[in-house]
């Protein structure tokens, strides 16, 4: 039986399960084979250094995909912010239908986005920032918890919790999005009242993820405790491998005592941690994962790995079913 959840009819999908953006992986080698293995891909809008580079992706994502496909624009505090009217733009100029956004002030491009039709899918880590959006009209909210790669927020507060709160709260579909890799945790998301599962580390070990294999494989390496939180001390908590730049960087924070973010912001530099990227050497800089990393032991192929989900989390709502039973205690 297909899943039939608010998020496979709205989408047109048939795995409740979306790839997030991801700076520097989400090119369309990765959306287009997993929105050809039945999930929602998704590439990165400020990946691609300029509109119209992103424009040329979006097309060249076309020719490898006849399935949806998404856009993610990320809004991030910057000296000088990218024009992202000027990345919605291409977006609906190109007749993408599906876009996540995440990051801070997204009013002006959620409403220029729901008045183009675009279906919006608003990331957020605090039920607070979720009502804003949902008042802003966006039609999902994907739910990041604090085991998520990347921007953790400064709750700390873990997707049993958010969840639940986004279940009781909301009044708008969401997604569960941080720490799954697997059938079993959609099964769990689905029943803590999501409509599927939203993830980013797992597909960067995937045969099509366009990142150097070494990176797959200290993915597969790792452990759940191999990450670390930096830059609490400036409010922007975010989760990376924690690898010796990483180690460096938390020594920084730590021991500072101008707390002047310059003498922080060339261990966490972007541009290095995209070199990790494209070289492989998992030291060269910083680079975001999340807890699920001991969870993912493998690098298959995008089909492979959605068809493995759909069956373990048909076995897993099997095996919830068969653990209650109408005959009375006496009988069994
Ligand atoms: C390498 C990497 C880069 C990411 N870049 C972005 C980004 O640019 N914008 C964004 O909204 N989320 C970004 N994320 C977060 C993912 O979209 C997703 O929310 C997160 O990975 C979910 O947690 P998980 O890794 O436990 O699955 C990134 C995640 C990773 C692993």
């Amino acid at each position: 039986m297909p899943f039939n959840t608010a998020l496979t009819r709205k989408l047109g999908i048939r795995v409740p399960v979306v790839q997030g953006g991801m700076q520097w992986v989400g090119y369309a080698e990765l959306a287009s084979a997993v929105s050809n293995a039945g999930g929602l891909g998704i590439l990165t809008a400020l990946t691609q250094p300029t509109p119209e580079d992103l424009r040329k992706e979006i097309r060249r994502c076309r020719t490898m995909t006849k399935n949806p496909f998404g856009v993610n624009l990320t809004l991030l505090p910057a000296l000088v912010p990218p024009d992202y009217g000027a990345y919605a733009q291409v977006i609906i100029d190109e007749g993408i239908k599906i876009v996540e956004t995440a990051g801070n002030n997204p009013g002006p491009v959620i409403k220029q986005l729901k008045q183009a039709g675009c279906i919006v899918l608003h990331k957020c880590t605090t039920i607070r920032h979720a009502k804003s959006a949902v008042k802003l009209g966006v039609d999902f909210l994907s739910i990041d918890g604090f085991e998520c790669a990347g921007h953790v927020g400064e709750h700390d507060i873990t997707n049993f919790i958010l969840l639940s709160r986004a279940r009781q709260d909301l009044g708008v579909p969401f997604i569960a999005s941080g720490g799954f890799a697997d059938g079993q945790g959609l099964a769990a998301a689905l029943a803590l009242g999501a409509d599927g599962i939203n993830m980013g580390t797992r597909f960067m070990s995937t045969v099509e993820a366009p990142i150097h294999q070494k990176v797959k494989e200290a993915i597969v390496n790792a452990q759940e405790t191999d990450t670390a939180l930096v830059l609490r001390r400036w409010k922007n908590t975010t989760r990376l491998f924690a690898n010796k730049v990483t180690q460096d960087a938390l020594k920084v924070e730590r021991e500072s005592t101008t707390g002047e973010f310059s003498e922080i912001g060339p261990y966490v530099s972007g541009k290095r941690g995209r070199q990790v990227f494209l070289n492989g050497d998992v030291d060269f800089g910083v680079w975001t994962a999340g807890q699920v990393i001991g969870l993912i032991h493998d690098i298959p192929t995008c089909a492979v790995l959605l068809n493995r989900i759909e069956k373990e989390a048909q076995e897993a709502m099997k095996r919830s079913q068969s653990l209650y039973t109408d005959a009375p205690a006496s009988k069994l």
